[in-house]
């Protein structure tokens, strides 16, 4: 089975303190997917994470995303790919110290965009540790683009460019909050399924990121992975907390349904 797990920016970073990474966190996420992939010899894993506050609060300060063109924008982009990259760094060391076979892939070398849209990506070498069972890892990250000059690509971006090349079973997206809220910020409570019959009864309700988000929060997210799931039907996509130990183990081993909310192209018989 090929997955596609995220460990969002929420999850591994402290959103309200500056280049905090979430070490105790980071290290038991990577023991779950370790201990998954050693119960579970036929999964295949694509891993992406995200930059919470090392890469927003830069690319906030610059407005990377909506586009790069002054020599002062250009330096922002710099250090936003900058900051994304040490991240990348820590997260891969909590991975290899749990025993999990990963390389990474620095986006930003190989994808190019336009108009905000990733057009182009080397996929080979993500192919090629598919193949060898090794897991390939991707993450957010600033990206070059024909008609914004320069701009930010979110993990789910990447996600949705790569299905094409290697479709996944599953793309899990773990955050802080139990699935996604229809009534947020008053309560919390989650959606247990959104398809696109019933997508708009919630939009309203789902609402933007509290900590600064350039790539939009969970109502792009939503919006996003119902495009991934009206592209790939059959597709399913959970988002849910990888604050609750066991979940991410869960979600990599065992069928979808007890936590979190699924989001598919259509509403499956029960
Ligand atoms: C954001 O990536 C990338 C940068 C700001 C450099 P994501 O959208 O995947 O990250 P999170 O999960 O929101 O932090």
């Amino acid at each position: 089975m090929i997955c596609y797990l995220k460990l969002g920016g929420s999850l591994i970073t402290d959103k309200s303190s500056p280049q905090t990474p979430r070490l105790a966190v980071l290290a038991r996420l990577a023991a779950e997917i370790a201990q998954a992939s050693k119960s579970r010899p036929d999964l295949r894993l694509v891993l992406g994470h995200g930059s919470g506050s090392f890469g927003h609060i830069e690319a906030t300060k610059y407005g990377t995303r909506a586009g790069v063109r002054t020599p002062a924008e250009w330096r922002g982009y710099a250090e936003v790919g900058a900051v994304a990259a040490r991240l990348n760094r820590i997260v891969t060391d909590a991975l290899l110290q749990a025993g999990v076979p990963v390389v990474t892939f620095q986006p930003s070398a190989s994808i190019l965009c336009n108009d905000g849209k990733i057009v182009e990506m080397v996929v080979e070498p993500i192919l090629r540790a598919v193949e060898a069972s090794i897991v390939h890892l991707v993450y957010g990250d600033v990206a070059f683009d024909r008609v914004r000059g320069g701009t930010i690509i979110s993990t789910e971006d990447i996600f949705r460019f790569l299905a094409r090349a290697l479709r996944p079973a599953r793309i899990l997206l773990a955050g802080i909050e139990d699935g996604v809220y229809s009534d947020w910020p008053a309560g919390h409570t989650v959606i247990p399924a959104i398809t696109s019959e019933n997508a708009a009864r919630y939009f309203q309700g789902i609402g933007e990121s509290h900590a600064p988000d350039v790539t939009g929060g969970m109502a792009a997210k939503v919006s996003e992975m119902l495009g991934i799931a009206a592209e790939f039907p059959g597709l399913e996509t959970l988002v849910f907390s990888g604050e609750v130990p066991g979940n991410i183990f869960s979600a990599l081993t065992r069928p979808l349904s007890s936590f979190g909310t699924i989001i598919t192209s259509h509403q499956s018989p029960v």
